[in-house]
């Protein structure tokens, strides 16, 4: 056995006791005629003495040590008179009287500490070293321990984990496939799963009505923050439910999680709102909100009064920020500035404040008179002290789009979006179709399996973009943290979904015949949803990047730095495989 203690354990209780330790030199001080060493393993940091008087051979040896060499100690656990408040161990160390160097190590190329000196791209290349910090360590831990809870309140809800095939068919909707030449069938590629979608349905079929998998999906997209191109779901079916009924049981899944994981106990109801509301009020489809500054809309207020922006905008909206009338004029150009980056796309910003006597001073003052800037006020709700900031657009959607950028900006100056504060919140009514313009064709919002509203059936012959689906999000402090509906069992319905999305008969059976077939079997009423566990991690930890939470994540280019994947194949391989590669740039 190479240890009997570890390095994070030792308290003053061990004191007297003699215990052999293994792990990696952290940090070598010499001070006089001490050496001291920090070691480190996975569960924490144990001071080593050293001691020129008592054994020089000893010494001698402890100072030819560098950092991350691999050490096995033994010694006798003593007080510390000098104590450390900072580590759990702080309170002792370890007169050390052997000292076996199992391993030397080359010089790290970046200090293994929280606060490190390597830049992100060092960090990935050596992600190895990157994961010997606590701080990175301490993520992989909380993954573990959610996906555990995730898989004991399933477990105990009578859900069955279910194994589906990574090698899959390419499907045409969603995100772009990642796919895979098939060496036995020349010329033929796999897909790898966007989702386990259509399986999960397809075990519903079969009959397994509670259904689960923590899977690997994989989407080639372009790359943010809260996206890789490989991920993984907690993705879940049920046969025989309502919406409500899902809604219920994963709304118990999150808070056990919050419950065991973080010890928050939500009693209330997670809220609901309507997708068209969530629009309306935050221009997102997963509002934040830790924090208020609802849309207001001003068109009947702001309208013809001879500033010709708003006179012609066909949308015109702002939001209150309280007590943050004291913004200067430099703040607010680079405000300004914020929303016309072309990310965010605004033509300009309008502001107002209001003083402590009440009244309104805008930067479009010379249009508008003191009484309509006061019904303006009125419509906010507004307080002396506070900022009003306006946008106008001939395009109310992608305008409602630029202010909920300029809340959120406003949620983060104004400090209002804390990271250990959760709200909850369901997104409902989703519209079952988005409508592309470039391919002047409908699209499921979704997925093509996505039931309508019942009540909103007789629409999909006479008006399909105003067909609600049966379908829910579950927003986390403005993170999409999982989506699912209620599916569509009855292969008539389907039929008629894949004619409104344009498929022909023949590509509608090319491409989903399987389940389309298998629901002339016997498909139960179905649904479910989809969490992602990055996110969910990554919110639970107050992380900036799923990145952080994923062992081994691919940069914003999609590549792994580490093992230099993609890489081209050896002719060989691609003569075996039946491919010729000729790039077209
Ligand atoms: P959807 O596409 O909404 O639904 O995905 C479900 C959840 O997965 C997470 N997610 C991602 N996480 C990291 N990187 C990505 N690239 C990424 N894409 C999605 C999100 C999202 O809410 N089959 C359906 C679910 C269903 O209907 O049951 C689906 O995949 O947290």
């Amino acid at each position: 056995m190479y240890r009997t203690r570890t390095c994070g354990d030792l308290r003053l209780a061990d004191e007297g006791l003699v215990i052999t330790l293994a792990g990696w030199v952290q940090k070598i001080r010499k001070m006089g005629g001490m050496t001291f060493v920090d070691i480190r393993d996975r569960y924490g940091i144990t001071q080593l003495v050293f001691n020129q008087e008592v054994d020089a051979a000893l010494c001698e040896k402890a100072n030819k040590l560098g950092r991350e060499y691999v050490i096995q100690v033994t010694g006798t656990v003593r007080e510390r008179s000098s104590k450390n408040t900072h580590l759990p161990t702080g309170d002792i160390e370890l007169i050390v009287s052997a000292l076996n160097v199992l391993n030397t190590a080359l010089t790290p190329p970046f200090t293994i500490e929280d606060e490190t000196d390597g830049g992100d791209d060092l960090r990935m290349k050596y992600r190895y070293l990157d994961l010997r910090r606590a701080c990175v360590r301490k993520n992989l831990e909380l993954r573990h321990k959610m996906a555990f809870e995730v898989r004991r309140y399933l477990d105990e809800q009578g859900f069955l984990e279910v194994e589906t095939p990574v090698l899959v068919n390419s499907t045409p909707e969603g995100a772009r496939d990642f796919v895979v030449p098939s060496r036995m069938n020349p010329g033929q590629f796999y897909a790898l799963p966007q989702s386990p979608q259509t399986l999960k349905q397809l075990l519903m079929v079969s009959g397994f009505d509670r259904y689960f998998q923590i899977v690997k999906c994989f989407r080639d997209e372009d790359l943010r923050a809260d996206r890789q191109p490989e991920f993984t779901q907690i993705d879940c079916e049920m046969s025989f439910v309502e919406q409500e009924d899902v809604l219920t049981v994963f709304e118990g899944m999150a808070k056990h999680l919050f419950k065991t994981i973080r010890g928050i106990d939500f009693k209330a109801p997670f809220m609901r709102m309507t997708w068209q509301d969530a629009m309306k009020y935050y221009g997102s489809d997963k509002p934040d909100l830790r924090f208020g500054m609802r849309f207001v809309e001003l068109m009947d207020i702001m309208k013809g009064h001879g500033f010709s922006v708003f006179d012609n905008a066909a949308y015109i909206g702002g939001i209150c920020a309280e007590n943050a009338a004291n913004y200067t004029r430099k703040q607010l150009d680079a405000l300004t500035e914020f929303v016309k980056r072309p990310q965010i796309g605004a033509k300009g910003l309008v502001y107002a404040r209001v003083g402590a006597d009440g009244t309104v001073k805008s930067s479009v003052d010379k249009f508008y008179s003191q009484e309509v800037l006061q019904e303006m006020k009125n419509a906010f709700g507004a307080k002396p002290g506070d900022l009003i900031l306006i946008l106008s657009g001939d395009d109310a959607m992608k305008t409602r789009k630029q202010l909920c950028e300029l809340r959120l900006e406003m949620g983060n100056q104004l400090g209002l979006r804390d990271k250990d504060q959760f709200v909850c919140l369901w997104v409902i009514d989703f519209p079952l179709f988005e409508w592309n313009e470039e391919d002047q064709r409908f699209y499921a919002m979704h997925h093509p399996f996505t039931s309508p509203n019942p009540d909103d059936i007789p629409l999909l012959d006479t008006d399909p973009g105003t067909v609600r689906a049966n379908a829910y999000d579950m927003v986390i402090n403005g993170v999409e943290v999982g989506g699912g509906s209620i599916r569509i069992h009855d292969s008539q319905l389907q039929d008629k979904m894949f004619k409104l999305l344009g498929f022909t008969e023949e590509r509608a059976q090319e491409q989903f015949g399987f389940l389309m077939n298998a629901f002339k079997y016997g498909a139960p009423p179905h649904g479910g949803l989809a969490f992602g566990l990055d996110r969910l991690v990554s919110l639970f930890a107050g992380l900036d990047s799923i990145r952080d939470c994923i062992a081994f994540p691919k940069n914003n280019s999609g590549r792994d730095v580490m093992l230099d994947a993609p890489s081209v194949l050896e002719p060989g391989q691609l003569e075996e495989l039946n491919l010729v590669v000729d790039i077209k740039k």
